[in-house]
């Protein structure tokens, strides 16, 4: 990294030179961690609209290429070559695994698949009905009561077998959700299967007669994984980084990034974009979302629609809606309602004046939902699949600004608009 270069930033009389950093490709940074002292003044980015908020060398998005790179690799031929255990290797690692490491690795992975007996009885508490993001949230969180032995964050070895715990029993808490939710006894992981087709018995098992994933569902399962392992520093990234910051243990922190996710500006925007289709219902109303997408007095939102930093497409949404048709064909769907209807709203809406001025394009959760609910996935656990993955992507964030040495605790400052200071009237008095 290079810092020779500087910005002059004067203002008031007060002149600033602060250091321009670039990283390995991206836009170069302005390093304005000096500025307060030089001017007394904050900068205000509400949405981090142009703040790079860390170091990271996990991932790197060109939006205006559609471009999704996981440690320099692209989504396109990872998607393509690998499996969920080997992205998630890379993503953690920095490399590709070879065979050996691989098979280490997915051993390392296996062998912490069941969760502590007593975990199971958290899900008593719940209602049948809650939502499976509510449940995560607080088993996931619950985590931390049950492995004393690996929750010293200064602790390489503790960062790292509580990121393989995470990664291991997240499909395993996700099935229990869900088993929970329908009143069927829960699976213990089979760990002869894959990752993933473990994760599908468990889904759709039940102790009273065999069940054998089906490969090409679970390749396509597989591909949404690692569609969404990793995705630079958004919403739930940036909320287990802050989380982190603060020396909160890895299951807190990502716990808290499951809320984040779970809502429908984030992750949520899966389960709200079929529960959209479903409202929408039929081609012919189309034009009539759309019109009430424009409408600036009318919450509705093209749920699927618009990315911050994808502004030409979506490289994950064009892969989706490959498996998505891959999916379908597999099992006789071609003709469902649902991914016709999808179809017919991207084509729509992309010829459509408003959406194509403001650079807004189907991203991953488009198609996700479609994908999900052909392989028996109910809507509300479709959030669940997404943090089952994303969790991979934010133990890699966590463990790398717990090891980065510039690392600080999160603390943004604020432009206070509220009362000066003021005297308090005795209550007799107001
Ligand atoms: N439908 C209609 N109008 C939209 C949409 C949409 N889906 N998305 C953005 N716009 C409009 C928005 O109203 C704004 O208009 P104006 O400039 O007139 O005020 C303009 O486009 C820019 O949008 P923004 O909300 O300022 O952009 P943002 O970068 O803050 O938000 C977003 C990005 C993804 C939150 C937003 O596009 C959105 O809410 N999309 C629908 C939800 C969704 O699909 N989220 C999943 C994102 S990808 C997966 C993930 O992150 O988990």
């Amino acid at each position: 990294m290079t810092t020779q270069r500087t910005a002059t930033l004067s203002v008031e009389g007060k002149t600033a030179e602060l250091p321009v950093v670039s990283g390995t490709v991206g836009p170069d940074v302005i390093d304005i961690r000096s500025l307060y002292a030089k001017t007394g003044m904050f900068t205000f980015d509400p949405g981090f609209m142009s703040t790079a908020a860390c170091k990271s060398a996990i991932t790197y998005i060109d939006g205006d290429k559609g471009e999704l790179l996981y440690r320099g690799y692209p989504i396109e031929q990872l998607a393509v070559n690998c499996d969920f255990l080997e992205v998630a290797y890379l993503i953690k690692n920095g490399e590709l695994p070879n065979k050996t490491e691989y098979d280490e690795f997915t051993t390392r992975v296996k062998r912490h698949t069941m969760v502590h007996e007593q975990l199971s009885r958290f899900f008593q508490g719940f209602r049948r009905d809650a939502h499976p993001m509510a449940v995560l949230v607080g088993v996931v969180g619950a985590l931390s009561a049950f492995y004393h032995d690996s929750l010293d964050i200064n602790n390489p070895e503790h960062r790292m077998i509580s990121g393989i715990r995470l990664i291991a029993k997240l499909p395993t808490i996700v099935a229990m959700t869900y088993k929970y939710g329908i009143g069927q006894p829960f699976m213990y992981p089979r760990n002869d299967l894959s990752y993933t087709a473990n994760f599908m018995y468990m889904m759709f098992g039940t102790p009273c007669e065999k069940y054998e994933p089906n490969p090409v569902l679970v390749r396509a399962l597989d591909r949404i994984l690692i569609l969404h392992a990793d995705h630079e520093q958004n919403a739930s990234t940036s909320t287990v980084r802050l989380a982190g910051s603060s020396g909160a243990n890895p299951f807190a922190c990502i716990s808290s990034g499951i809320a984040c996710l779970w809502g429908p500006a984030h992750g949520g925007a899966n389960e709200a974009c079929l529960n959209m289709l479903e409202q929408i219902g039929d081609v012919s109303h189309v034009n009539e979302y759309i019109k009430r997408a424009k409408d600036k007095n009318d919450s509705f939102k093209l749920m699927g629609f618009g990315h911050r930093v994808y502004k030409n497409f979506d490289p994950r949404a064009k892969l989706m809606q490959q498996t998505c048709q891959e999916v379908l064909g597999e099992l006789g769907l071609e003709n469902d309602r649902l991914f016709k209807l999808a179809i017919a709203l991207e084509k729509i809406a992309l010829e459509d004046d408003y959406f194509v001025s403001k650079k807004l394009y189907p991203n991953v959760d488009f198609y996700s939902g479609i994908v999900q609910r052909a392989l028996g996935i109910p809507t509300q656990l479709f959030t669940g699949i997404f943090a089952l993955a994303r969790t991979v992507g934010w133990m890699a964030q966590w463990t790398e600004m717990i090891a980065d040495p510039e690392q600080k605790i999160g603390r943004p400052r604020q432009l206070f608009t509220g009362a000066q200071t003021r005297d308090v009237v005795p209550l007799g008095q107001r």
